[in-house]
């Protein structure tokens, strides 16, 4: 398993990491080309995409690192980090969110951030879980979401 930066070459391929999520948690959104492009690889508030790459080469996972701008849809302070992790179901608590983790943690340093948001549906308790084993805690809690900050 390696890491490395989104292109657009991987668009189709994140989408349909996106559509294996969503056969396994049944929560709907959107999954094709131009959204993974808007959303993840061409967004101008994008600092990196990382995307997780299996040894067939396959892409099995991506987390998207932005700059919270004024206005941004999570209220997350401005200035600080919003990070969204989406890991194929297949590949699981093998340790890949961690090794994401470990590419974006870099890339935020480099990028001179000092925290970094997290949002995440309350009901999503690996989501929860695994943000806390990357060092988040807890800073707010609006309906059904709980938001969580780490400190760089
Ligand atoms: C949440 C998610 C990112 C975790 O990714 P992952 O690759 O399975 O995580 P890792 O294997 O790197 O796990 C790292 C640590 O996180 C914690 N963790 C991750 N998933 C967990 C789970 N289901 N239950 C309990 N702890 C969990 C554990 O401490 C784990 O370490 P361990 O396996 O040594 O105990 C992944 O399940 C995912 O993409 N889910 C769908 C989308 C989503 O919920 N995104 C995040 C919230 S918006």
């Amino acid at each position: 398993m390696k890491t490395r930066a989104a292109s657009a070459d991987d668009a189709a391929e994140m989408g349909r990491v996106l559509r294996e999520i969503i056969d396994h948690n049944g929560r709907q959104r959107p999954s094709d080309v131009d959204f993974v492009m808007g959303r993840y690889i061409a967004d101008p508030t994008s600092i990196q995409c990382t995307v997780a790459i299996d040894e067939a080469g396959n892409v099995v996972g991506f987390q998207s690192l932005k700059k919270a701008v004024a206005g941004n849809p999570y209220d997350t302070p401005e200035g600080w980090g919003i990070v969204g992790t989406h890991i194929s179901p297949k590949v699981h608590r093998q340790g890949v969110g961690k090794l994401l983790f470990a590419a974006t943690r870099e890339a935020a340093l480099q990028a001179g951030l000092e925290k970094i948001d997290a949002y995440i549906g309350a009901d999503n308790s690996s989501g929860l879980r695994y943000y806390d084993a990357m060092g988040f805690r807890t800073y707010r809690t609006p309906e059904g979401i709980v938001q969580k900050v780490c400190d760089l």
